[in-house]
């Protein structure tokens, strides 16, 4: 029984046809109750943690993704010039350095702000679609739901700061601040 249910944990959680089967086993409510209860799939996460301080673990495990995927190289200003050693009060507010290409000028919004009105399950659509360039959008779109929601419950825990990035400026007009020029 036990071995049936941990073999049918998927990596993204229980499923609830495994818990209905589990409740028709002898004192398989139970059992079924207790696999419900340790339910931690992305959906419930989301669901369960709202409103709720998350999980320490989860929120370490955001911290380490940050700092080790290159979110702070652009969302942080300094963060480079300082090798990583910039305190966390100052990470993640957005930048006023644009990127400019043929794009046009972009700058990398003020997570920390872009975070407080968003739920979990926003955060996981919006951390998804398609932006333009510098942001590799593409490796949000192939984070584990759990990666992102700990990317999420991190950037809450810092709470909000700073003020929004400038506005993006369409290509042929002109940016207001220093920006990066990439080749088109
Ligand atoms: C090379 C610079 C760069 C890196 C690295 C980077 N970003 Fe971005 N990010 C940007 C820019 C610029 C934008 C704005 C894009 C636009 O205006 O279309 C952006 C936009 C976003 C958005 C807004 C999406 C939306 O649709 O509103 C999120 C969320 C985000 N970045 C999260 C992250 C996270 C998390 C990481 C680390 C895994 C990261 N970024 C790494 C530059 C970067």
């Amino acid at each position: 029984m036990t071995e049936h249910l941990l073999r049918s944990r998927s990596r993204t959680g229980w499923r609830w046809s495994t818990a209905w089967r589990a409740a028709r086993t002898p004192g398989g409510v139970i059992a079924a109750l207790v696999a419900l209860g340790g339910a931690w799939s992305a959906a419930s996460m989301a669901a369960s943690i709202e409103g709720e301080r998350a999980p320490a673990a989860l929120v370490e495990r955001g911290r380490y993704l940050v700092k080790t995927t290159g979110c702070n190289d652009c969302h942080t200003p300094g963060y480079m010039e300082s090798a990583g050693h910039l305190e966390e009060s100052r990470w993640l507010v957005g930048n006023s350095l644009g990127w400019q290409g043929p794009w046009g000028t972009t700058y990398p919004p003020n997570l920390r702000l872009l975070v407080q009105g968003l739920t979990p399950d926003q955060w996981l659509t919006v951390a998804r679609r398609q932006t333009r360039p510098p942001m590799p959008w593409f490796a949000l779109r192939d984070m584990t739901d759990e990666d992102l929601l700990a990317i999420y419950y991190f950037t809450r825990s810092l709470g909000p700061a700073g003020t929004p990035a400038p506005a993006f400026v369409p290509p042929q007009k002109s940016a207001q601040t220093p920006v990066v020029k990439i080749p088109g």
